[in-house]
């Protein structure tokens, strides 16, 4: 697994912004939105494309087009789908699946409690959406249950991620014959005892969307 940490001082400005504890909810949308904007673009420079012949107004020439099939946006829910928009600024014909993971309390694995996914993702890259890289658990099988499915390229874009969380992933997925890059704008200093990541956040799915 590689992980790449946006290093870019619009990311930094728009990250500080969405860290502050005085951002309110509809600021941090938008600061959330805008953020996973820049990160895509560094998320998709390896989207796969196709030679694609057009005319100018002055002559022919061959440019190229996102190739078939489709590259897989696959936001886990809840959080996940503050990126999305975001995202398909950058794709917006990229196809959009659902992941829905959660912690079971009794064996602490990440378990999927809804899922609308193709059932074949042979040859599909795809990019998931998880705001924060945690303790890593629940990436690490959201990847796993893509790869299971074929997909053979594999993007995670996380707003911020801790060490634990990328260990984590890199020691699930080792011996996954497939790619996986993990694109942030931060890798922080480390998990607190609750599992959030310092200096972090907070809960993004809450300051989204607020604590229902
Ligand atoms: N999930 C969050 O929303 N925040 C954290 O800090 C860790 C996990």
């Amino acid at each position: 697994m590689r992980t790449h940490v946006v290093d870019h001082p619009l990311v930094a400005h728009k990250l500080t912004a969405l860290r502050d504890v005085g951002t309110d909810s509809p600021t941090f949308r938008r600061l959330a939105d805008e953020l996973v904007t820049l990160l895509a673009y560094e998320a998709t420079r390896e989207v796969r494309v196709e030679p694609h012949d057009i005319a100018t107004p002055v002559s022919p020439t061959t440019g190229v087009r996102l190739a078939t099939p489709k590259p897989l946006v696959v936001p886990i829910l809840r959080a996940g789908l503050g990126m999305l928009d975001g995202m398909m600024r950058l794709l917006p014909t990229a196809e959009v699946g659902f992941l829905g993971m959660m912690r079971n309390e009794e064996t602490l694995e990440a378990i999927t409690y809804a899922e609308r996914l193709p059932d074949d993702l042979a040859g599909r890259q795809c990019y998931v959406l998880d705001p924060m890289l945690a303790t890593g658990g629940t990436l690490a099988a959201a990847i796993k249950f893509l790869t299971d499915r074929g997909a053979d390229h594999i993007t995670a874009i996380c707003l911020l991620a801790a060490p634990e969380g990328c260990e984590r992933v890199e020691k699930d997925l080792a011996g996954l014959d497939v790619p996986v890059t993990v694109v942030t704008a931060a890798l922080d200093e480390r998990l607190n005892e609750k599992g959030y990541i310092v200096p972090g956040l907070g809960d993004a799915g809450d300051r989204l969307y607020g604590v229902v």
